[in-house]
């Protein structure tokens, strides 16, 4: 296992490009499922969670070439319905597969997720939606065993109890395929659910309302082969936003769709850092102070969960209070303990966390349990005097395409080292 070693200081400089969005890539991948033959997707990221997404599919017997960031993939071959424990611990996004499989094949055994390290994470709406449709859930041995009804799926109104962004995504997907007319209420309205609409729509699904929260599918006999590219990460982009306010930097990112991040940058200007377009690009920018901006997580087009680590580390180093309130996991807080050892002031009261900004962070020995926590912690350690060593990166591998050669190419210090190599706590 690998760490990273971040002398922290320079302010980063120059460009970066944004990679295909993970949590886009990771439903389209098993909506190829529909379709008995071969698709195209392009734009993929190079990461963790598409390498195991991959293997779950050749263990259904998927083929699969890459080039580049395009990945064909024949599905006609299909000869297991099942999503095993050793894969789907390894990445709870897994359980994606249980609409396109039970909608392609009538069967599915897919184990379940279990909880993780940000929450419970229970999957009850993806599984009563499927049972509106006429599926037959059981639950067996640690394996969620669903069989769709003699004829196949049916379509449903399902009006969701939490909005929930994979539960609105297995859905859509089984609908597809289902008899007659699916209506979704409550849905998510996350941009990756719209670009599983394209894909889906690029095989002949038809589908109405991805973005709002009412989505109507026309259930078809049969789709044809996707063919998609994959829209930019979001969260990538808003992680380098925060990376090049956290130094004090002046960064030209390429290739986001920064639209899909107006909650952030809303929140960041009254902070004092500017982003504005160029041309294609966008620049970010920030030199005086540092403004303290409350923020509370929501659903799309609410302030995203998954910024709201990185959006601590900045608001560490503001001038004056933060309070940052997660609403949609009940244990999203593990980078504030880390923090705290690198000298943040934070105090966690319930769902809000408030942090009041000090001068200077502090390079430490430190790692988190979670993918975003993690890369707060990246951008603590570019901001923070001294040394810091990440630990147990392979969350970030799962989620950020070759971070640390992007930070390097912008400036920052940082090398990936093998974990037992002499850190800054022997030093
Ligand atoms: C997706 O997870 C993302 N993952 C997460 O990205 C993201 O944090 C999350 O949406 C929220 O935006 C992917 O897209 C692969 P949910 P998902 O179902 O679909 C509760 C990252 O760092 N809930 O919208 O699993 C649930 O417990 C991550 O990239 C139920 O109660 O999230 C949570 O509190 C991690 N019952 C809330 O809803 C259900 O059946 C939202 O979860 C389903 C969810």
């Amino acid at each position: 296992m690998d760490k990273l070693l971040i002398e922290g200081g320079p302010a980063l400089k120059g460009t970066v490009r944004i990679s295909g969005a993970k949590n886009a890539a990771l439903p389209i991948l098993f909506g190829a499922l529909l379709h008995a033959g071969s698709s195209e997707i392009r734009n993929l990221p190079d990461l963790e969670d598409i390498n195991t997404t991959r293997l779950l599919l050749k263990n259904m017997g998927v083929e699969m070439a890459s080039e580049g960031t395009t990945l064909s993939l024949d599905a006609s071959m299909m000869n297991s319905a099942k999503a095993p424990y050793e894969l789907v611990r390894r990445m709870r996004a897994s359980v994606l597969c249980l609409g396109p499989l039970l909608a392609r094949n009538g069967f599915a055994r897919v184990s379940l997720p279990g909880g993780c390290a940000i929450g419970a994470r229970p999957i009850d709406q993806h599984l009563r939606g499927l049972e509106a449709m006429g599926a037959e859930i059981t639950l067996d041995k640690g394996y969620v065993r669903a069989e769709a009804p003699e004829g196949g799926l049916q379509g449903a109104r399902v009006v969701f109890d939490v909005v929930t962004v994979g539960g609105t995504e297995n859905l859509m997907m089984a609908a597809t395929l289902a008899n007659g007319t699916t209506v979704l209420e409550n849905a998510a309205r996350e941009p990756e659910i719209v670009d599983l609409a394209r894909a889906l729509r690029s095989m002949g699904a038809e589908i109405r309302g991805e973005g709002t929260s009412l989505i109507t599918i026309e259930g078809k006999h049969r789709l044809g082969p996707m063919s998609h590219h994959v829209l930019p990460d979001r969260i990538e982009a808003g992680t380098y936003i925060a990376a090049a306010a956290i130094t004090r930097g002046d960064v030209l990112m390429e290739g986001a769709e920064l639209e899909h991040l107006d909650s952030l940058i809303g929140k960041l200007g009254r902070a004092g850092v500017e982003v504005r377009r160029e041309g294609d690009a966008f620049r970010i920018r920030h030199h005086g102070e540092l403004h303290p901006v409350d923020v509370e997580t929501q659903p799309y087009p609410g302030f995203p969960t998954d910024l709201q680590a990185q959006y601590m580390s900045l608001m560490t180093l503001a001038q004056g209070s933060a309070a940052i309130t997660e609403t949609i996991f009940e244990n999203r807080f593990m980078h504030v303990p880390e923090l705290a050892r690198m000298g943040a002031d934070i105090t966690v009261k319930g769902r809000t966390a408030f942090v009041r900004g000090v001068d200077q962070l502090h390079g430490a020995s430190v790692m988190a349990t979670d993918l975003r926590a993690s890369v707060a912690l990246v951008l603590a350690g570019l901001a923070a005097d001294g040394m810091t060593e990440v630990r147990r990166i392979y969350h970030l591998d799962r989620g950020y395409e070759h971070i640390e050669k992007k930070l390097a190419a912008l400036g920052a210090n940082v090398r990936r080292v093998p974990q037992d190599e002499v850190g800054v706590d022997s030093l």
